[in-house]
């Protein structure tokens, strides 16, 4: 299983987390970006990040829970990023800002909220890399699982076998060892994770990784 290590804590600093993250057996940093618009919350500005990553060879899984996503993409294509993920319910011509990612060369990342229904991602899965499940509402870590993401991941997975496509499907929120074992069943391929992982970042790392 690829694990995606989200930094967003309420109560341990970022640069803490990235500080041990390469000792880990993590894939990922999961870089939560928030705008105060499309979600309540604010994360790190471009420079936070930049010091916060810095402690850190891992690539980047850019989830960004803003209003504007393409605004992000100059600085983003900068980094180390190798997925660009943007809401499916921020934007309104999803296919210009799916051909607007893959310009700058980044893959493709779309994520979808607890209440949109998956079928309307199935048009454009085969440009997609990634689709980002949410399985908590956007916004901040440390909730619960829904377990109706269980079968939107299966829906996703049925439709991606059909059409023989690349896309990978990670699930996002809630994610510990027991969700884990649930998200992969159903076809999931990567889990991202804040609080159980930062509760023993190597060892819960280890732990997801054998799923
Ligand atoms: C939620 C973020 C998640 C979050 C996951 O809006 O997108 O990446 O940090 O946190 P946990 O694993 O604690 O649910
Ligand atoms: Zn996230």
């Amino acid at each position: 299983m690829k694990v995606s290590v989200s930094i967003l804590s309420s109560s341990i600093k970022a640069s803490d987390i990235t500080k041990k993250l390469d000792m880990s057996l993590a894939d990922y940093i999961h870089l939560d970006i928030m705008d105060g618009k499309f979600v309540e919350n604010k994360t790190w500005t471009f420079s936070e990040v930049k010091k916060i990553i810095s402690y850190s060879n891992l690539p980047l899984d850019v989830h960004l829970m803003v209003k504007d996503p393409l605004k992000y993409l100059e600085d983003y294509a900068l980094l180390n990023t190798s997925y660009f993920t943007f809401h499916y319910e921020a934007v309104s011509d999803i296919s210009k800002t799916i051909n607007k990612i893959k310009d700058y060369g980044l893959k493709v990342g779309v994520s979808i909220c607890p209440d949109t229904s998956i079928d309307v991602l199935f048009p454009y899965l085969k440009d997609i890399d990634q689709v980002l499940v949410m399985s908590v509402v956007p916004g901040k870590s440390g909730q619960s699982f829904i377990d109706s993401s269980l079968s939107k991941i299966r829906d996703l997975k049925a439709e991606i076998e059909k059409n023989n496509y690349k896309t990978i499907i990670s699930v996002d929120g809630g994610i510990n060892n027991e969700t884990g074992v649930l998200c992969k069943e159903s076809g999931a391929d990567m889990l991202v994770s804040a609080s159980y992982i930062h509760k023993d970042i190597i060892n819960n790392v280890k732990i997801l990784k054998e799923i």
